[in-house]
Order: structure tokens, then sequence, then C-alpha cells
């Protein structure tokens, strides 16, 4: 039920702008991923430790089945696969799922399935229930409620979601950002950790939260490639492009794998497990 804040409204009124933050008019989530996906994927496959850290956290068995909602191009989906009995990567937008079939190739992985459609789109009972459902930063949908409760019904021991914490990013990345064209609607309202996890409170789940802080190193060739590549991944208008050098230029560092960048944030974990008998006093 209900209380004073419907979170579900304040959820669909606050992301009424759409889900991707730098995003063309009138383009959809899928078209939207479609269009960033080798970019992102060769931005974040850089980065394994994070992914390996974050699948760490979860504490999956070799037994144990995971459905990973919005997978991308398996940034987790593969090291969860490594340790999972499977893994089943939904995704809306065709672009990152070939990305992931390309990466799992690449890996040699071969219990990963891929479903390409929308979690609205999923009907309950379309697929088996799973051990543990997941999602990570992928829940682009104005339906929360009825996506939570999806998620809950279809996880046999575990959901965890994960969100960014701070949505200020670090260090003038998301004022740097903001001055851009876009990023509006990213920035009214409360996080969205704290949404999820009160809705999920009216709805009975009794959620954990845990708040971690990634620190991570990217790194580039030269200024150019890092230029090129924010341009692509944050769509920057070209007029803006000496301002993205010189702001740049302030954030990189020489070190041995030519200039690195060093990036903080924090990121939310909200997780729950299924059927746990209460502990006696
Ligand atoms: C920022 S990427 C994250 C990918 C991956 N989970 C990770 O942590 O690297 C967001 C992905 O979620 C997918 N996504 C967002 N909302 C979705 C929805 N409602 N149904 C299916 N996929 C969705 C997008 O298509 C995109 O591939």
């Amino acid at each position: 039920m209900p209380g004073i804040i419907n979170w579900d409204e304040l959820w669909k009124a606050t992301h009424a702008g759409g889900f991707h933050h730098h995003g063309r008019d009138g383009q959809d989530l899928a078209s939207h991923w479609d269009s960033k996906a080798r970019g992102f994927n060769k931005r974040v496959m850089k980065n394994p430790a994070r992914a390996t850290n974050q699948v760490a956290t979860l504490g999956l068995l070799s037994h144990e089945t995971v459905l990973d909602v919005g997978a991308g191009t398996g940034r987790l989906a593969i090291p969860m696969a490594r340790i999972a009995r499977s893994v089943t990567a939904l995704d809306q937008s065709k672009g990152m799922l070939a990305c992931l079939e390309e990466n799992m190739a690449k890996e040699g992985i071969e219990n990963i399935r891929t479903i390409q459609k929308s979690w609205e789109e999923l009907a309950e009972g379309e697929i088996e229930l799973h051990d543990v459902v997941l999602s990570s930063n992928s829940l682009g949908v104005l339906n929360l409620r009825e996506s939570l409760a999806k998620m809950d019904s279809m996880a046999k021991r575990a959901v965890y979601i994960f969100t960014f914490a701070d949505r200020r990013r670090d260090d003038g990345f998301a004022d740097f950002l903001r001055g851009g064209k876009r990023a509006r609607h990213h920035f009214g309202g409360p996080a969205d950790y704290l949404v999820i996890y009160n809705l999920l409170a009216d709805m009975g789940i009794f959620a954990d939260i845990k708040i971690m802080n990634w620190q991570s190193s990217e790194h580039y060739s030269s200024l150019d490639e890092a230029v090129a590549e924010w341009k692509e991944m944050h769509e920057i208008p070209a007029e803006r492009e000496p301002e993205l050098r010189e702001f740049l230029s302030g954030k990189l560092t020489e070190s041995d794998q030519g200039l690195c960048m060093h990036r903080h944030h924090k990121q939310a974990m909200i997780s729950w497990q299924k059927d746990q008998p209460a502990s006696e006093h």
C-alpha cells in the first residue's frame, strides 16, 4: 500500500523524460543502446576487475542459475557464467546482445542464453524461475512496482539490484556533463535506489542496502582517443570539444599504460533473500 509518498508514481514522474541520460530526442531505449553498444562494450570490458568484485558480492554457487535483466554486453553475465551453472541474459537491445555473444565466443563461454526482449514484455512463466535475479544499472522501466514484483516472483534464492548512488558522480564529471544539451531529468527527484528501497518496503519486501565505493582507472593511448571516446559515449556536441579537451587534460595523468584517469563513484546494492526463516531469540 502506498503511504504518504506514492513511490511508484514518483518514479514514473521523475523518469518520464527517458532513461538514457544523453540519448537523442525521440529515440527509444533499445535503439539508444543499439547505437551505444560498441563504444560501451569497449569501455566496460577494459575493467574486468570491477566486474569480478561486483560478482563476488553475490555469493553465487556453482549449481545456481542466474537471470541477468538488462545484461548489456555481458560485463557481469560472463564472470557470473564462470561460477554459476548457467546465466540467462535478457536485454532489449540487439546491438548490446550481439557484443555479448562476441564476448562469449572470445572467452569460450557456452552457458549463457540470450533473450532479446524488454523486461516489461517478458511474461511471467515465459521462462523458468532462476535462483538469482539481478539487474545492474539497467532498470529502464516505467512501471517500477510491476517490474520489481516480477523480479521477486522469478527468483528462487535472491534478488540483487545495483544502481549508482551518487547522482552528482565524482570530481566535477557530472557538472561537466550537465553543461551539455541533456541530463536534465537525471538531476530531479530522489536517487533511484531510495525510490526502489521505499517502494519495496511498501510492497512488504524488506531489502538490504549496501553502499559500495568503487574506484576505477580508465586508460587511453592519447588525449585524442579520450576526447573521441567521451564525445561518443556522452554525445557531447562538436562545439564543446575544446572545453571537453581542456576538462580531460586536467583529469588525465601519465602512467606506464599511457594516459590514465582515476574515477570514483558510489554504487548501491539493494538485495533481498527469498523465504528466509526468522531466527529465534
Ligand atoms: C548501462 S547498461 C548496463 C549493462 C549491464 N547490466 C552492466 O552492468 O554492464 C544498461 C542495459 O540495460 C538494458 N535495459 C535497460 N532497461 C531495460 C529493460 N526494461 N528491459 C531490458 N533491457 C533493459 C539496456 O538495453 C542496456 O543494455
